[in-house]
Protein backbone atom coordinates (compact mmCIF):
# COMPACT_ATOMS: atom_id res chain seq x y z
CA UNK A 1 0.00 0.00 0.00
CA UNK A 2 1.75 3.23 -0.93
CA UNK A 3 2.95 5.62 2.27
CA UNK A 4 -0.08 8.41 2.67
CA UNK A 5 -0.30 11.33 5.02
CA UNK A 6 -3.15 10.82 7.17
CA UNK A 7 -5.05 13.31 9.81
CA UNK A 8 -3.35 12.52 13.50
CA UNK A 9 -5.21 15.13 15.51
CA UNK A 10 -7.39 18.13 14.98
CA UNK A 11 -6.98 21.50 16.94
CA UNK A 12 -8.88 24.87 16.54
CA UNK A 13 -8.69 27.79 18.39
CA UNK A 14 -11.59 30.99 18.39
CA UNK A 15 -11.11 34.33 20.65
CA UNK A 16 -13.62 34.69 23.07
CA UNK A 17 -14.75 38.35 22.23
CA UNK A 18 -17.83 37.53 20.20
CA UNK A 19 -18.67 40.77 17.69
CA UNK A 20 -22.36 40.79 16.36
CA UNK A 21 -23.43 42.04 13.21
CA UNK A 22 -25.48 44.68 15.86
CA UNK A 23 -21.93 45.41 17.30
CA UNK A 24 -20.70 46.33 14.03
CA UNK A 25 -23.46 49.10 13.31
CA UNK A 26 -22.73 51.19 16.23
CA UNK A 27 -19.37 51.89 14.97
CA UNK A 28 -19.93 52.23 10.75
CA UNK A 29 -22.73 52.49 8.84
CA UNK A 30 -24.15 48.79 8.20
CA UNK A 31 -26.70 46.51 9.14
CA UNK A 32 -27.59 43.16 11.12
CA UNK A 33 -30.15 42.83 7.86
CA UNK A 34 -27.59 43.67 5.16
CA UNK A 35 -25.11 41.29 6.73
CA UNK A 36 -26.89 38.41 7.43
CA UNK A 37 -28.36 38.79 3.37
CA UNK A 38 -25.41 38.91 1.80
CA UNK A 39 -23.58 36.69 3.77
CA UNK A 40 -25.10 34.83 6.38
CA UNK A 41 -22.67 35.95 9.35
CA UNK A 42 -24.36 36.44 12.29
CA UNK A 43 -21.18 36.98 14.66
CA UNK A 44 -17.28 36.68 14.36
CA UNK A 45 -14.91 36.53 17.02
CA UNK A 46 -12.26 39.08 17.41
CA UNK A 47 -8.70 39.00 19.36
CA UNK A 48 -8.57 40.89 22.72
CA UNK A 49 -5.22 43.39 23.22
CA UNK A 50 -2.19 41.71 23.23
CA UNK A 51 -2.73 38.80 21.18
CA UNK A 52 -1.74 38.14 18.01
CA UNK A 53 -1.47 35.51 15.50
CA UNK A 54 1.07 33.42 16.53
CA UNK A 55 -1.11 33.45 20.04
CA UNK A 56 -4.33 31.94 18.18
CA UNK A 57 -1.86 29.60 15.96
CA UNK A 58 -0.61 27.98 19.28
CA UNK A 59 -3.47 28.05 21.36
CA UNK A 60 -4.61 25.60 18.23
CA UNK A 61 -1.18 23.66 17.79
CA UNK A 62 -1.69 22.37 21.10
CA UNK A 63 -5.23 20.94 20.48
CA UNK A 64 -4.13 19.33 17.90
CA UNK A 65 -0.89 17.83 19.32
CA UNK A 66 -3.07 16.75 22.19
CA UNK A 67 -5.54 15.49 19.97
CA UNK A 68 -2.67 13.37 18.70
CA UNK A 69 -1.37 11.84 21.43
CA UNK A 70 1.58 14.07 20.82
CA UNK A 71 4.10 16.63 22.19
CA UNK A 72 5.42 19.42 20.54
CA UNK A 73 9.13 17.51 20.80
CA UNK A 74 7.87 14.76 18.49
CA UNK A 75 7.35 17.34 15.87
CA UNK A 76 9.75 17.49 12.48
CA UNK A 77 8.59 20.09 11.10
CA UNK A 78 5.99 22.85 10.85
CA UNK A 79 3.47 24.75 8.30
CA UNK A 80 1.86 28.06 8.83
CA UNK A 81 -1.05 29.29 5.96
CA UNK A 82 -1.12 33.07 7.18
CA UNK A 83 -0.98 35.82 5.52
CA UNK A 84 -1.58 37.95 9.03
CA UNK A 85 1.53 37.67 10.41
CA UNK A 86 2.17 38.90 13.62
CA UNK A 87 5.84 41.08 11.66
CA UNK A 88 6.70 42.24 8.27
CA UNK A 89 9.15 39.15 9.11
CA UNK A 90 10.16 36.88 10.17
CA UNK A 91 6.72 35.13 9.58
CA UNK A 92 4.26 33.51 12.14
CA UNK A 93 5.41 30.01 12.23
CA UNK A 94 9.49 31.56 13.70
CA UNK A 95 7.21 32.28 16.60
CA UNK A 96 4.83 30.01 16.87
CA UNK A 97 7.74 27.61 16.79
CA UNK A 98 9.48 29.31 20.11
CA UNK A 99 6.17 29.60 21.69
CA UNK A 100 5.92 26.02 21.31
CA UNK A 101 9.00 25.50 22.86
CA UNK A 102 11.12 24.09 20.24
CA UNK A 103 14.64 25.04 19.31
CA UNK A 104 15.58 23.82 15.66
CA UNK A 105 12.62 22.23 14.06
CA UNK A 106 11.99 23.51 10.53
CA UNK A 107 9.19 26.02 10.40
CA UNK A 108 7.64 27.60 7.15
CA UNK A 109 4.80 30.33 6.31
CA UNK A 110 3.05 30.08 3.31
CA UNK A 111 0.74 32.99 1.84
CA UNK A 112 -2.10 31.77 -0.17
CA UNK A 113 -4.66 33.69 1.51
CA UNK A 114 -7.83 31.80 1.71
CA UNK A 115 -6.87 28.56 -0.13
CA UNK A 116 -3.73 28.60 1.92
CA UNK A 117 -4.60 25.77 4.00
CA UNK A 118 -5.14 23.58 1.25
CA UNK A 119 -1.38 24.63 -0.09
CA UNK A 120 -0.58 23.66 3.10
CA UNK A 121 -1.93 20.55 3.34
CA UNK A 122 -0.40 20.08 -0.71
CA UNK A 123 2.78 20.99 1.16
CA UNK A 124 2.96 18.81 3.81
CA UNK A 125 2.02 15.72 2.62
CA UNK A 126 4.73 15.47 0.20
CA UNK A 127 7.03 16.02 2.89
CA UNK A 128 5.40 12.91 4.50
CA UNK A 129 5.01 11.00 1.37
CA UNK A 130 8.22 10.95 0.79
CA UNK A 131 9.64 10.08 4.06
CA UNK A 132 11.36 13.23 4.37
CA UNK A 133 9.38 14.07 7.73
CA UNK A 134 6.98 11.52 10.27
CA UNK A 135 5.11 14.18 11.90
CA UNK A 136 4.17 17.54 10.41
CA UNK A 137 1.86 20.51 12.26
CA UNK A 138 -0.09 22.37 9.52
CA UNK A 139 -1.77 25.40 11.06
CA UNK A 140 -3.90 28.11 9.65
CA UNK A 141 -4.11 31.37 11.94
CA UNK A 142 -5.62 34.73 10.91
CA UNK A 143 -5.89 37.55 12.54
CA UNK A 144 -7.75 40.11 10.25
CA UNK A 145 -9.39 41.98 12.86
CA UNK A 146 -6.65 44.73 13.69
CA UNK A 147 -6.62 44.91 9.96
CA UNK A 148 -9.73 46.24 9.05
CA UNK A 149 -10.91 49.01 8.08
CA UNK A 150 -14.45 49.93 10.17
CA UNK A 151 -15.62 53.35 8.44
CA UNK A 152 -17.82 53.21 5.26
CA UNK A 153 -14.85 53.01 3.31
CA UNK A 154 -13.92 49.61 4.68
CA UNK A 155 -17.27 48.09 5.43
CA UNK A 156 -17.45 45.84 2.53
CA UNK A 157 -15.04 43.58 3.56
CA UNK A 158 -14.95 44.91 7.09
CA UNK A 159 -18.16 42.92 8.16
CA UNK A 160 -16.70 40.02 6.77
CA UNK A 161 -13.82 38.58 8.61
CA UNK A 162 -12.89 37.51 12.10
CA UNK A 163 -10.08 36.01 13.94
CA UNK A 164 -8.87 32.30 14.66
CA UNK A 165 -6.81 29.46 13.82
CA UNK A 166 -6.90 25.77 13.25
CA UNK A 167 -4.42 23.16 12.87
CA UNK A 168 -3.38 19.39 12.54
CA UNK A 169 -1.28 16.71 12.84
CA UNK A 170 -0.37 15.13 9.48
CA UNK A 171 1.81 11.59 9.80
CA UNK A 172 2.39 8.54 7.92
CA UNK A 173 -0.07 5.73 7.28
CA UNK A 174 -0.16 2.57 4.88
CA UNK A 175 -3.48 1.48 5.73
CA UNK A 176 -5.14 3.27 2.75
CA UNK A 177 -6.04 6.02 4.37
CA UNK A 178 -5.11 9.46 4.59
CA UNK A 179 -5.08 12.34 1.73
CA UNK A 180 -5.84 10.28 -1.40
CA UNK A 181 -5.59 13.67 -3.77
CA UNK A 182 -4.77 17.11 -3.34
CA UNK A 183 -4.74 19.92 -6.21
CA UNK A 184 -4.09 23.25 -6.34
CA UNK A 185 -4.30 26.36 -8.75
CA UNK A 186 -3.36 30.04 -9.29
CA UNK A 187 -4.28 32.85 -11.66
CA UNK A 188 -2.30 35.91 -10.97
CA UNK A 189 -4.18 37.73 -13.38
CA UNK A 190 -6.67 39.03 -10.97
CA UNK A 191 -4.42 39.57 -8.23
CA UNK A 192 -5.77 42.90 -7.50
CA UNK A 193 -9.36 42.11 -7.74
CA UNK A 194 -8.92 40.99 -4.13
CA UNK A 195 -6.03 42.99 -2.50
CA UNK A 196 -4.12 45.16 0.19
CA UNK A 197 -2.23 47.32 -2.03
CA UNK A 198 0.27 48.87 0.77
CA UNK A 199 2.28 48.40 2.84
CA UNK A 200 5.01 46.81 0.08
CA UNK A 201 7.90 47.07 -1.70
CA UNK A 202 6.01 48.15 -4.55
CA UNK A 203 6.57 51.53 -2.20
CA UNK A 204 9.70 53.55 -1.36
CA UNK A 205 9.44 52.72 2.56
CA UNK A 206 6.61 50.47 2.49
CA UNK A 207 4.04 53.13 2.40
CA UNK A 208 3.63 57.27 2.64
CA UNK A 209 1.04 59.50 4.73
CA UNK A 210 -0.94 60.36 1.29
CA UNK A 211 -1.19 56.31 0.56
CA UNK A 212 -2.54 55.31 4.20
CA UNK A 213 -5.10 58.64 3.58
CA UNK A 214 -5.75 57.72 0.28
CA UNK A 215 -6.76 53.66 1.99
CA UNK A 216 -4.50 52.40 0.17
CA UNK A 217 -4.33 49.49 3.31
CA UNK A 218 -7.47 49.04 3.47
CA UNK A 219 -8.17 45.45 1.93
CA UNK A 220 -9.74 45.69 -1.45
CA UNK A 221 -11.98 43.45 -3.13
CA UNK A 222 -14.58 43.68 -6.48
CA UNK A 223 -16.87 41.17 -4.35
CA UNK A 224 -18.97 40.36 -7.05
CA UNK A 225 -16.28 39.22 -9.51
CA UNK A 226 -14.80 37.14 -6.54
CA UNK A 227 -17.98 35.65 -6.16
CA UNK A 228 -18.46 34.71 -9.58
CA UNK A 229 -14.92 32.99 -9.47
CA UNK A 230 -15.68 31.14 -6.55
CA UNK A 231 -18.92 29.20 -7.28
CA UNK A 232 -17.33 28.21 -10.73
CA UNK A 233 -13.90 27.29 -9.60
CA UNK A 234 -14.94 25.35 -6.43
CA UNK A 235 -17.25 22.82 -7.93
CA UNK A 236 -14.50 22.66 -10.85
CA UNK A 237 -11.65 21.70 -8.51
CA UNK A 238 -13.47 19.33 -6.45
CA UNK A 239 -14.86 17.53 -9.31
CA UNK A 240 -11.86 16.87 -10.43
CA UNK A 241 -9.50 16.01 -7.55
CA UNK A 242 -12.26 13.16 -7.20
CA UNK A 243 -12.41 12.13 -10.70
CA UNK A 244 -8.77 11.83 -10.46
CA UNK A 245 -8.64 9.10 -8.20
CA UNK A 246 -11.72 7.27 -9.44
CA UNK A 247 -13.89 8.93 -6.95
CA UNK A 248 -17.44 10.58 -7.19
CA UNK A 249 -19.42 12.71 -5.05
CA UNK A 250 -21.57 9.93 -4.00
CA UNK A 251 -18.58 8.91 -2.20
CA UNK A 252 -17.91 11.82 -0.60
CA UNK A 253 -19.22 11.37 3.87
CA UNK A 254 -18.61 15.17 4.38
CA UNK A 255 -18.01 18.32 2.77
CA UNK A 256 -16.03 21.47 3.72
CA UNK A 257 -15.79 24.53 1.97
CA UNK A 258 -13.95 28.03 3.08
CA UNK A 259 -16.25 30.10 4.30
CA UNK A 260 -16.07 33.12 2.98
CA UNK A 261 -19.63 33.85 2.39
CA UNK A 262 -23.11 31.64 2.93
CA UNK A 263 -24.05 32.33 -0.22
CA UNK A 264 -21.27 31.20 -2.22
CA UNK A 265 -21.25 27.75 0.01
CA UNK A 266 -25.16 27.22 -1.33
CA UNK A 267 -24.61 28.09 -4.86
CA UNK A 268 -21.31 25.55 -4.69
CA UNK A 269 -23.79 23.01 -2.88
CA UNK A 270 -26.73 23.79 -5.37
CA UNK A 271 -24.60 22.75 -8.53
CA UNK A 272 -22.84 19.89 -6.75
CA UNK A 273 -26.29 18.55 -5.65
CA UNK A 274 -24.18 17.49 -2.69
CA UNK A 275 -26.43 16.23 0.10
CA UNK A 276 -27.14 19.20 2.32
CA UNK A 277 -26.22 16.68 5.46
CA UNK A 278 -23.14 16.22 4.31
CA UNK A 279 -21.78 19.94 3.90
CA UNK A 280 -21.10 22.01 6.71
CA UNK A 281 -21.08 25.49 7.67
CA UNK A 282 -19.92 27.59 10.53
CA UNK A 283 -19.58 31.11 8.82
CA UNK A 284 -22.76 32.74 10.53
CA UNK A 285 -20.28 32.10 13.84
CA UNK A 286 -16.95 32.68 12.51
CA UNK A 287 -16.97 34.84 9.86
CA UNK A 288 -14.06 34.53 7.09
CA UNK A 289 -11.04 33.44 8.93
CA UNK A 290 -9.14 33.10 5.63
CA UNK A 291 -6.35 29.85 6.05
CA UNK A 292 -7.53 29.24 9.46
CA UNK A 293 -11.59 28.38 7.98
CA UNK A 294 -10.90 24.80 6.93
CA UNK A 295 -8.76 23.28 10.10
CA UNK A 296 -11.00 24.93 12.65
CA UNK A 297 -14.41 23.96 10.34
CA UNK A 298 -12.94 20.27 10.26
CA UNK A 299 -12.03 20.44 14.13
CA UNK A 300 -15.82 20.85 14.93
CA UNK A 301 -17.31 18.61 12.67
CA UNK A 302 -14.83 16.40 14.57
CA UNK A 303 -15.79 17.57 18.10
CA UNK A 304 -18.58 17.33 17.82
CA UNK A 305 -18.88 13.61 16.60
CA UNK A 306 -20.52 13.83 13.58
CA UNK A 307 -16.98 12.69 11.37
CA UNK A 308 -16.12 9.13 12.23
CA UNK A 309 -12.65 7.55 11.12
CA UNK A 310 -12.66 5.74 8.00
CA UNK A 311 -15.44 8.43 6.49
CA UNK A 312 -13.88 10.50 3.11
CA UNK A 313 -13.63 14.27 3.84
CA UNK A 314 -13.08 17.01 1.00
CA UNK A 315 -11.87 20.71 1.76
CA UNK A 316 -11.79 22.99 -1.17
CA UNK A 317 -11.19 26.73 -1.19
CA UNK A 318 -10.76 29.74 -3.19
CA UNK A 319 -9.37 33.21 -2.55
CA UNK A 320 -7.01 36.24 -3.36
CA UNK A 321 -4.25 35.59 -5.66
CA UNK A 322 -6.58 33.88 -7.31
CA UNK A 323 -6.18 30.75 -5.63
CA UNK A 324 -8.11 27.70 -5.36
CA UNK A 325 -7.61 24.18 -4.16
CA UNK A 326 -9.53 20.83 -3.51
CA UNK A 327 -7.97 17.99 -0.94
CA UNK A 328 -9.92 14.86 -0.58
CA UNK A 329 -8.78 12.31 2.31
CA UNK A 330 -9.69 9.25 4.84
CA UNK A 331 -9.91 10.82 8.42
O1 LIG B 1 -12.25 34.43 0.60
C1 LIG B 1 -12.72 35.10 -0.51
C2 LIG B 1 -13.14 36.42 -0.09
N1 LIG B 1 -14.33 37.02 -0.47
C3 LIG B 1 -15.40 36.55 -1.09
O2 LIG B 1 -15.52 35.44 -1.51
C4 LIG B 1 -16.52 37.53 -1.22
C5 LIG B 1 -17.33 37.36 -2.46
N2 LIG B 1 -18.33 38.43 -2.60
C6 LIG B 1 -19.35 38.62 -1.75
O3 LIG B 1 -19.48 37.86 -0.80
C7 LIG B 1 -20.33 39.74 -2.02
O4 LIG B 1 -20.00 40.35 -3.22
C8 LIG B 1 -20.38 40.79 -0.87
C9 LIG B 1 -21.06 40.18 0.34
C10 LIG B 1 -18.98 41.22 -0.50
C11 LIG B 1 -21.16 42.04 -1.28
O5 LIG B 1 -22.44 41.71 -1.75
P1 LIG B 1 -22.99 42.38 -3.08
O6 LIG B 1 -24.37 41.92 -3.24
O7 LIG B 1 -22.03 42.05 -4.18
O8 LIG B 1 -23.00 43.92 -2.71
P2 LIG B 1 -22.29 45.13 -3.44
O9 LIG B 1 -20.83 45.11 -3.19
O10 LIG B 1 -22.75 45.20 -4.85
O11 LIG B 1 -22.90 46.35 -2.65
C12 LIG B 1 -24.29 46.65 -2.64
C13 LIG B 1 -24.53 47.89 -1.82
C14 LIG B 1 -23.63 49.05 -2.19
O12 LIG B 1 -24.40 50.25 -2.11
P3 LIG B 1 -24.98 50.95 -3.44
O13 LIG B 1 -23.78 51.27 -4.27
O14 LIG B 1 -25.87 49.92 -4.05
O15 LIG B 1 -25.69 52.14 -2.88
C15 LIG B 1 -22.58 49.07 -1.11
O16 LIG B 1 -22.03 50.35 -0.87
O17 LIG B 1 -24.28 47.63 -0.46
C16 LIG B 1 -23.37 48.63 0.09
N3 LIG B 1 -22.56 48.02 1.13
C17 LIG B 1 -22.97 47.91 2.39
N4 LIG B 1 -24.10 48.29 3.01
C18 LIG B 1 -24.23 47.99 4.33
C19 LIG B 1 -21.31 47.47 1.03
N5 LIG B 1 -20.91 47.01 2.22
C20 LIG B 1 -21.93 47.25 3.09
C21 LIG B 1 -22.11 46.99 4.45
N6 LIG B 1 -23.27 47.37 5.03
N7 LIG B 1 -21.19 46.35 5.20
Amino acid sequence: MALRAKVLGTGSYLPPKVVTNDDLAQIMNTSDEWIQQRSGIKERRFVDDGMMTSDLALEASRAALASAGLEAGDLDMIVVASFTPDHYFPGVSSFLQRKLGLDATPAMDLRCQCTGFVYALQTARAFVESGIYQRVLVCGSELHSRGLEFSDRGRDTAVLFGDGAGALILGPSEEGDGILNCRVYAQGEHAERLWMDAPGLAYQGLTNAEMIAEGRQVPAMDGRFVFKHAVARMPEVLLATLAECDLGLDDVDHFLFHQANLRINEMVAKKLQADPAKVHNNIHKTGNTSAATLPILLDQVVSEGKLKRGELVTMTGFGSGFTWGSCVFRY
